[in-house]
């Protein structure tokens, strides 16, 4: 997923060149946001992989992240972002991670509601055609409708939570395709993904999507962790 992610925001912000800095207030506000995209991704990258501990780092960075230059009056939804990431900072478990994470990425777009309005989704909002029945396609799907979801909160953008949803409304993977050991875990845990994005297409609160966004996320986490894998994540600088 944070593969994929990170092409889309690749492709929006292409002009700009990510230096990692020591010293960030004087960069310039693109860059800035850049770098607390790039700590976001990271948190959710780590929740989708099932890994808490590698929240911690880029959750840290987030709760005492504070910006100097943003518009006046937008310091409220900073403190927001904070409280969200320290709630992520302290969760013990990938559920508790998972909703801090929803929250996290609601306080950006509670944000760019009121400071940043109309910021577009970055990518054709078409799903990426494949054969559904093999795993690793329907996991693409997966990623790429998280992804949308993602960007439905925090750009946020209704067009891009409803492609995210979209895609989920679609029938999960079918009990042939699900030959791990235990594959009555693995189906509910499929089948919940897909009811989760079933009611995120019903929803149109902000509170509400993020945390039906939390779960799906601990969701794709346990079922990872069910079938041992650790879909490939990048480690970040920024
Ligand atoms: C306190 C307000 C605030 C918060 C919180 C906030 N942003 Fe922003 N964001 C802005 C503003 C204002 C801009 C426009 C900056 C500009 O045009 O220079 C912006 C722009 C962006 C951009 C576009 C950058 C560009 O070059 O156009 C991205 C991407 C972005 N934000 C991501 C995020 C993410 C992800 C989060 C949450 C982790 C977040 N922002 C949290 C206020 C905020
Ligand atoms: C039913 C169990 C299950 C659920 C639910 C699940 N995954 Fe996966 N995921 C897997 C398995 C199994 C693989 C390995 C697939 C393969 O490569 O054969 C995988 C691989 C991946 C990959 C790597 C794909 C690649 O490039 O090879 C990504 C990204 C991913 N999952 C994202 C997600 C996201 C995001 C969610 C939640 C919205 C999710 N997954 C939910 C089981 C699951």
């Amino acid at each position: 997923m944070d593969r994929l992610f990170k092409t889309t925001v690749l492709s929006a912000l292409a002009t700009l060149a990510f230096q990692p800095s020591s010293s960030p207030a004087q960069e310039p506000a693109n860059q800035r946001m850049w770098s607390h995209f790039l700590a976001a991704a990271d948190v959710q990258a780590a929740v989708t992989r099932g890994d808490l501990e590698a929240t911690k780092e880029p959750a840290t960075w987030l709760a005492e992240y504070d910006e100097p230059g943003l518009p006046d009056g937008s310091e409220a939804f900073v403190r927001e972002l904070q409280r969200a990431a320290a709630r992520a900072v302290e969760a013990k478990t990938i559920e508790t991670a998972g909703a801090a994470t929803g929250r996290i990425v609601a306080a950006c777009g509670s944000c760019h509601r009121e400071y940043k309005p109309g910021m577009e989704p970055t990518e054709n909002i078409e799903p990426p055609a494949g054969d559904e029945s093999d795993v690793a396609t329907h996991m693409v799907r997966h990623a790429w409708a998280a992804d949308r979801l993602w960007e439905g909160l925090a750009l946020p953008s209704n067009a891009a939570w409803e492609a995210g949803a979209d895609v989920f409304a679609g029938a999960p993977l079918a009990t042939d395709d699900l030959a791990f050991d235990n594959p009555e875990g693995v189906r509910a845990l499929e089948n919940r993904t897909h009811e989760l994005g079933r009611r995120a297409g019903l929803e149109t609160e902000p509170s509400l999507r993020a945390r039906t966004y939390g779960e799906l996320l601990s969701t794709c986490a346990a079922c990872h962790q069910m079938t041992g894998q650790q879909p490939a994540i990048e480690k970040l600088s920024w």
